[in-house]
C-alpha cells in the first residue's frame, strides 16, 4: 500500500508513495538470527571497561559516569529491547558510528539480512501540534497510563504501527517480517524501531529530542539538530577488537550471562 494520509488542517489527503511500500522484502525470506560473533569475550571486557563504560554504564545500564551529557542518553544494553539488534549492526554502529551506519557509510559493508532504516521524518505531514500531542500519547504507553485522544491514535495507526505496532511494541510488520507474533524476533530493520513498553528505553529520550526526531527525522536530527553522540570508534580499534567488544556486550548484558574471571 503506497498510499499516506496528510493531516495537515485536519483533511484527508493523499501523498503518493512518501514511504517504501512496506513488504517489498520476498515473504519467505529467512529471518535474521542473532548469531554468534567470533569475537574474544575477554578482549571486548577490557576493551568496554576502558571505552564504553563512561556512558553506557559498568553494568550496562547505560548509566556510566558521564551518561547525562547525551541526548539521546547511551544505549541500555541490559533492555530486552536489544535482543531485537543483530551484532552485524552492533560491529557497524561501534566500527562507523550512528549517523554513518544509518546514511550507509560503511565502506561496502553490509547488514547481513536486515537494512539500516532511519527514523523518518513526519514535518511535511504533521503540525507541530500534532507532534507534540503524539508524545505525549507515546508516554501514555511506557506509563501504562494511556491518555484518551482519538487524533493521535488514528495518526499512530496509520503512519507509525507499520514500525512501531499497534500497540507500541515496537513488533510492526516491517521489523517483524514473518516472524510469529508474540515471539522474540530480531528485527528486519535496524536499528529496531523503539519499544514504547520499555521504561528504561523511553527515559533515555527528552522531549525535545523527541520532537526533532519526529518532525526532521532521524538522519537530520543527528546530523542538523546534532544529536550525534554515537561516535565511530574504527579509528582507536581494530576489527578483532571491535567484535571481541560486541561479544562482550551480547553475553553480559543482552544475554545476561557475564563470565566468573577466567
Ligand atoms: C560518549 C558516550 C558514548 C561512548 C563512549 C560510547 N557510546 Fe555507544 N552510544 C552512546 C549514545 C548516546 C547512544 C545512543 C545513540 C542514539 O540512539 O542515537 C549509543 C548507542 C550505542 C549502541 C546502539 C545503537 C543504536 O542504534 O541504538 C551500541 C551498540 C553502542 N552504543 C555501542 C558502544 C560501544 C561498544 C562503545 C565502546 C567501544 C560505545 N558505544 C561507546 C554513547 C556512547
Ligand atoms: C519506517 C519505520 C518507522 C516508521 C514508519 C516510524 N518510525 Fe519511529 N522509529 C523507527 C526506528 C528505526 C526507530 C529507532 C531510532 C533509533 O534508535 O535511531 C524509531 C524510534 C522512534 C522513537 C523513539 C526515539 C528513538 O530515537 O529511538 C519515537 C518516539 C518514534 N520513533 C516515533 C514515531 C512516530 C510518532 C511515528 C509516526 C508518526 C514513527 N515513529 C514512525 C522507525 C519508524
Amino acid at each position: 500500500m503506497r498510499r499516506y494520509l496528510l493531516y495537515k488542517t485536519g483533511a484527508v489527503v493523499f501523498l503518493l508513495g512518501f514511504l517504501a511500500a512496506p513488504g517489498a522484502a520476498p515473504l519467505a525470506a529467512a529471518a535474521p538470527k542473532a548469531e554468534f560473533n567470533k569475537g574474544d569475550y575477554w578482549l571486548g571486557k577490557e576493551i568496554y571497561e576502558e571505552i564504553c563504560f563512561s556512558c553506557h554504564g559498568i553494568k550496562g545500564n547505560g548509566k556510566g559516569p558521564s551518561f547525562r551529557s547525551s541526548r539521546p542518553r547511551p544505549q541500555v544494553f541490559t533492555s530486552p529491547y536489544m535482543k531485537r539488534m543483530t551484532d552485524d549492526y552492533i560491529f557497524s554502529i561501534v566500527k562507523f558510528g550512528k549517523i554513518n551506519v544509518l546514511l550507509e557509510k560503511t565502506k561496502g559493508l553490509k547488514l547481513k539480512g536486515t537494512k539500516a532504516t532511519p527514523m523518518p521524518a513526519f514535518g511535511e505531514v504533521l503540525e507541530d501540534d500534532q507532534i507534540k500531542k503524539l508524545i505525549k500519547w507515546e508516554r501514555g504507553i511506557t506509563t501504562g497510563k494511556q491518555i484518551k485522544d482519538e487524533e493521535s491514535a488514528e495518526i499512530f495507526k496509520d503512519a507509525c504501527s507499520q514500525c512501531h505496532g499497534l500497540k507500541g511494541k515496537g513488533d510492526g510488520e516491517r521489523p517483524r517480517g514473518s516472524q510469529p507474533l508474540g515471539k522474540p524476533f530480531v528485527s528486519e530493520i535496524q536499528p529496531p524501531p523503539m519499544d514504547y513498553t520499555r521504561k528504561e528505553q523511553m527515559e533515555r529520550f527528552d522531549d525535545e529530542f523527541l520532537f526533532a526526531l519526529i518532525k526532521y527525522g532521524r538522519l537530520e536530527a543527528t546530523t542538523i539538530k546534532k544529536f550525534d553522540f554515537m561516535k565511530a570508534y574504527g579509528h582507536v580499534l581494530n576489527d578483532k577488537e571491535i567484535w571481541g567488544v560486541v561479544r562482550y556486550v551480547r553475553e553480559a548484558y543482552i544475554n545476561g550471562k557475564p563470565r566468573k574471571k577466567k
